[in-house]
């Protein structure tokens, strides 16, 4: 029973989304103590984590860099300590876009052309044309994409983006809307429909209370006809379980000038404040933010 063990709530790390992360870890923290629940903060600043005695379950709002790649999910499993989320194995293959892109061919998960290209001798020209996308494969919160418009600007776009990993993922340009889906015990969410100010959802885009940029607009449900969403909620869960998640996750999807879907990325510790996008879908859904967090820790003690 969730009402007789001690959550420690992990927040922070060691990565660029500190800062999103402490603010994630607030909201989860002030929501499981309203529900009258033993939790306590743990701030990780490092790739070290001590635990307060007696915890039974770590609740992990690290975002990227240690807390979502799989490395906090395996000194917890060496240690024998339950906690929120995706496991090892899943988290390493949904934080790393090649690996995921591998497993979304494999599944028939509909998902953007692409091509991965080794710059470790300087920039290499992907074998399809622009527009497209280049993404260092195991960053988080858009850091170091570059969308590259004309061929003129390949080159310089690639060199940048190799500024953050030898090896890139080349994706094909969709054009959008840009939509994300949560996946919860594998039953996809109401769809959030994003509208970025400048077309890119980037960081200024995803945080203006960190950078005071303009913010996105967000639409929940979407404004999509019954099948559309339908086709984008099935493409969310396929991407779920392709990636072999546990527990919960949300999907990037973007729609393609032909309407359909098409999988950008599984986030396996996704935003959560009380205005972040997986709260706001379960909202939508009928569920407090509390009762998002409770499912949450309930769902991963049972898996
Ligand atoms: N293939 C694509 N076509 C158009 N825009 C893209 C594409 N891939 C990414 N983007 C833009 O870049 C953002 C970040 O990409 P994403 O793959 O979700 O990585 P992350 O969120 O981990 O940085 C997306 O939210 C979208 O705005
Ligand atoms: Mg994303």
């Amino acid at each position: 029973m969730l009402s007789d063990i001690k959550i420690a709530v992990l927040m922070g790390g060691p990565g660029s989304e500190r800062q999103v992360s402490l603010a994630s870890g607030k909201a989860v923290l002030n929501a499981l103590l309203s529900l009258g629940l033993d939790a306590v903060p743990v701030d990780v600043t490092g790739t070290e984590i001590a635990l307060p005695a007696g915890t039974g379950l770590c609740f992990n709002v690290i975002h990227g860099t240690f807390g979502e790649d799989g490395r906090l999910q395996e000194i917890l499993d060496a240690e024998g300590t339950p906690y929120t989320g995706a496991r090892a194995d899943s988290s390493r293959r949904a934080f790393d876009k090649s690996l995921a892109k591998q497993a979304f061919l494999a599944a028939d998960v509909p998902t953007p052309r692409s091509e991965v290209i080794d710059c470790s001798n300087g920039p290499v020209m992907p074998s399809f044309p622009a527009p497209f996308v280049v993404k260092p494969p195991r960053e988080g919160s858009s850091v170091g994409i570059e969308i590259v418009k004309t061929q003129m600007k390949a080159e310089a776009a690639i060199a940048k983006a190799a500024n953050h990993s030898k090896d890139l993922l080349i994706e094909e340009f969709i054009s959008g809307p840009e939509l994300t889906v949560p996946v919860i015990d594998g039953k996809a969410y109401p769809v959030v429909h994003i509208i970025p100010p400048e077309g890119v959802y980037d960081m200024a885009a995803k945080y203006p209370w960190l950078s005071g940029t303009q913010g996105s607009q967000y639409i929940c449900p979407a404004d999509l006809d019954l099948e559309t969403t339908k086709a984008v909620q099935a493409a969310a869960v396929a991407a779920h379980h392709a990636l072999g998640i546990e527990v919960y996750s949300r999907v990037d999807v973007m729609l393609g000038a032909d309407n359909r879907p098409y999988v950008l990325e599984a986030n396996t510790i996704p935003g959560m404040t009380e205005t972040s996008l997986l709260p706001k879908s379960a909202a939508a859904a009928g569920l407090s933010f509390p009762e998002l967090c409770k499912l949450i820790a309930e769902i991963s003690l049972k898996s």
